[in-house]
C-alpha cells in the first residue's frame, strides 16, 4: 500500500544565477547563466515524496502570476495533489533568488503568497489530513500556521515531521507536537543554544528533546545523520560521498524520504539510511525539484552499496 503524505509549506520559483564570484556591496558584475527552477522547501518535499512512492498532497499558496502557473504545473507533473494550494489574487508567488558562485550558494527568499497561508487553509484540507499517514512541515510559511497545522495533525492522531528550516524564533509549544524533528547542525545549535558544531552534538540533541520533540534526527550533510535510539544512546548513520553538482534541496529530499520511509512502517535507523541515500542522489543533479530521485533509483543505489 502506498503511504499517504501531506506536505504543508512553501512554493518558490528559484531564480538561480551562476557567477564566477560574489558581487561586492555596490558592485555590478556580469553573471554566466540564469535558470528558473521550481523550488520552495514545501514543494521540493512534495515532489520528492511523490517520486519516492507516496500519495502526496500539498497545502500552500501561490500568487496569480506566471510563476504560480509554473509552480503548480511542476507539482502536477509529478503527480502531487494540488487541490490544497490556493491562488491569491494580486500577490506574487514566492521566489528564491539564489546566487551560485565559488562552489557555494547564498539565497534571498521573498515569501509572497507563502506568507498568506493561514489556519483556514489547513481546515479546508481536513479530509486529506484525516487520510494521511504522516504530515510534513517546514518553516517558510507563517509559524502560527505551522503551529496550527501541527496541533490539528496531532489531534487527528497523525505522525508529524518538522524540518525546522530556515531557523527562526518559534513558539515553544510547537516542539511538543513534533514526532520527528530534523535540524541540521546549525539549526540544532540555534534552537538549543548548545554549540552542536563542536563535540556537543549529543548534549545538543538531548536539549532539543527536552524542548519537547519526541525524536530528533540531525542531518550532518555528507557525514550522515545522528539521533538517540530507544536506549537513549547516540546512534550515527554514515553518509554517502557523491560527486556534487548541486546541493539545493538536498535537505528537502532527506525530509521527504525520511517521512515516506516512516509512513511505510520502516524502523527509524532504516528510514534514516533511506533518507541519506535519497539525499545523496539528489546532490548529483542540478536543481532542487528537478534533482529529486525516484524510489527505483534509491533502491538501485542501495543495491550498489551492498544493501
Ligand atoms: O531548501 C531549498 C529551497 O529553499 C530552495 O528551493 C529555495 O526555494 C529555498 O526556499
Ligand atoms: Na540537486
Amino acid at each position: 500500500k502506498r503511504p499517504k503524505l501531506v506536505v504543508i509549506g512553501s512554493l518558490n520559483m528559484d531564480i538561480v544565477v551562476e557567477t564566477n564570484a560574489y558581487p561586492q556591496v555596490g558592485e555590478t558584475i556580469t553573471g554566466e547563466r540564469v535558470r528558473f527552477i521550481p523550488g520552495g522547501k514545501g514543494a521540493n518535499q512534495a515532489v520528492a515524496g511523490a517520486r519516492l512512492g507516496a500519495d502526496t498532497t500539498m497545502i500552500g499558496a501561490v500568487g496569480d502570476d506566471a510563476f504560480g502557473d509554473e509552480l503548480l504545473s511542476a507539482l502536477r507533473k509529478d503527480g502531487v495533489d494540488i487541490a490544497g494550494v490556493k491562488r491569491v489574487a494580486g500577490t506574487a508567488s514566492g521566489i528564491a533568488s539564489i546566487y551560485v558562485a565559488e562552489g557555494d550558494n547564498s539565497i534571498v527568499v521573498v515569501p509572497g503568497a507563502n506568507g498568506l497561508v493561514e489556519p483556514a487553509d489547513i481546515d479546508r484540507c481536513e479530509d486529506k489530513l484525516k487520510e494521511a499517514d504522516i504530515v510534513l512541515l517546514q518553516l517558510e510559511i507563517p509559524a502560527q500556521t505551522v503551529l496550527y497545522a501541527a496541533r490539528k495533525a496531532k489531534s487527528l492522531g497523525k505522525l508529524v515531521v518538522l524540518n525546522p528550516a530556515p531557523a527562526q524564533q518559534l513558539p515553544e509549544e510547537l516542539f511538543g507536537l513534533v514526532d520527528y524533528l530534523t535540524p541540521n547542525r546549525t539549526e540544532l545549535s540555534e534552537y538549543t543554544g548548545v554549540d552542536a558544531d563542536g563535540d556537543a552534538l549529543e548534549p545538543a540533541i538531548r536539549r532539543m528533546m527536552e524542548l519537547g520533540a519526541s525524536h530528533v534526527v540531525t542531518t550532518l550533510g555528507a557525514s550522515g545523520s545522528a539521533y538517540l535510539n530507544e536506549a537513549g544512546e547516540l546512534e550515527r548513520i554514515a553518509g554517502y560521498r557523491m560527486p556534487v553538482i548541486d546541493t539545493t534541496g538536498a535537505g528537502d529530499c532527506y525530509n521527504a524520504a525520511l517521512s515516506v520511509a516512516l509512513a511505510s512502517g520502516r524502523a527509524l535507523g532504516e528510514a534514516v539510511d533511506y533518507a541519506s541515500m535519497a539525499s545523496a542522489l539528489s546532490v548529483t543533479k542540478f536543481g532542487a525539484q528537478t534533482g529529486m530521485p525516484t524510489d527505483e533509483e534509491v533502491a538501485r543505489f542501495a543495491k550498489e552499496q551492498g544493501k
